[in-house]
């Protein structure tokens, strides 16, 4: 989904008025009913940078790859109703049964970083790559991307990665051919490569808007082909946010994202996953100090849900992830009254065209995972 097919489906859906009259209360009680109504037949899974509001009813709760593998072995509920973005709600219904249906409760919800790479950049890009380095190019997609792109990387023998097994994935990539094109975030690939003993020399970046390279050296030294996308929220941290609070609160631990610059991830004391984020802040000790360098919400939870630390964002004013706030308590509780009148809204369904060789790209990481 572009910005432009944003736009104009921001322009034609909006809440009927009543659910601008409705109470906090009465909207949480209507989900809570229609939740118990549906029992086993309803599914909610929850990103964990959705808000409090709406991340209180998801039946599980989960990082990118996790979601994916709750999603893949769920087999009685006939509804689910995705609470995070429609890459994610793509990957949902691909890896369910096609009688399971996939509902994403305002589709707003996009990601600013997957619409860095469509298919026709991606086919025009692999011509060039080809033509400089032959077939000697694996590509491996973040699950950050259409299923598109998930369909060509799972074509050319490739597979989707997730911040939680870059790593792992990228060490099998690189048993399958020489060179690894890497998208849409440059971040997490250049990140994940330098761990693993790639050298930033080693690495080159593709400019899809210019069908160009951002390198310098020799293309046969290249090992890594970065596409130059971003995710617009984890490029908010800077070195000066890790340079200030060296200097006013050393004791603090700072621990990011990888989908942050490399020099912040470099900078930092400790990088990884949002589940590894998450894992980190629950063995920590009491009366710890952290500066976490990822979504806000999700910053906000951690603090809550963990009084005995002292626990803060790492950019002092820093913002949720505008697009996964869109799913809030008006549009959850809009689809399913709609489901409950049954009429299944802003369903994902992934054309089987483009559903089989992306379910490949998927299957090769959740087998490695
Ligand atoms: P993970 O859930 O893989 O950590 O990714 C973070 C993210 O930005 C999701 O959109
Ligand atoms: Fe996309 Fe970044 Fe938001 Fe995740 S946090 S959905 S990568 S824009």
């Amino acid at each position: 989904m572009d910005v432009l097919d944003i736009l104009e489906i921001e322009s034609e859906v909006s809440l009927p008025k009543r659910y601008s009259e409705l109470s906090t209360q009465e909207m949480e009680a209507r989900i809570r009913e229609i939740k118990e109504k549906f029992g086993d037949r309803l599914f909610l899974p929850g990103h964990h940078y959705q808000k409090d509001e709406v991340i209180q009813f998801a039946d599980a709760r989960g990082d990118s790859l996790k979601l994916a593998q709750i999603c893949a072995s769920m087999d009685k509920a006939e509804f689910i109703a995705f609470c995070g973005v429609h890459f994610m709600a793509e990957t949902a219904d691909m890896l369910t049964r096609p009688d399971q249906k996939v509902i994403l409760p305002d589709m707003r919800a996009g990601c600013s970083m997957a619409d860095m790479a469509d298919i026709e950049q991606t086919e025009r890009g692999w011509t060039k790559m080809q033509e400089i380095w032959g077939d000697t190019i694996l590509p491996l997609t973040y699950v950050n991307s259409t299923a598109a792109i998930k369909s060509f990387v799972g074509k050319h023998g490739g597979a989707c990665v997730t911040s939680g097994n870059a790593k792992k994935m990228l060490e099998w990539a690189f048993t399958q051919n020489e060179r690894i094109l890497f998208l849409p975030d440059q971040h997490l690939g250049r990140n994940t490569a330098f761990d693993i003993g790639v050298q930033l020399h080693e690495m080159a970046v593709y400019a899809p808007l210019t069908n160009s390279f951002e390198y310098t050296g020799n293309f046969e030294d290249v090992k890594v082909i970065l596409w130059k996308g971003h995710c617009s929220v984890h490029e908010k941290f800077n070195i000066n946010h890790i340079e200030n609070l060296r200097k006013n609160k050393p004791e603090t631990k700072i621990i990011v994202h990888p989908e942050c610059t490399y020099d912040v991830v470099q900078a930092s004391d400790y990088a990884g996953s949002t589940n590894y984020i998450i894992e980190m802040l629950e063995a920590a000790e009491p009366g710890s100090k952290w500066a976490i360098g990822t979504e806000m919400n999700l910053v906000n939870r951690l603090a809550s849900e963990h009084p005995d630390k002292e626990i803060e964002s790492l950019n002092p004013f820093m913002c949720p992830c505008l697009t996964m706030n869109r799913i809030d308590l008006a549009h959850l509780l809009w689809s399913l009254e709609k489901l409950e009148e049954g009429e299944v809204v802003n369903q994902i369904k992934v054309p089987d065209e483009v559903a089989n060789y992306a379910v490949l790209s998927l299957e090769r990481m959740l087998e490695r995972s």
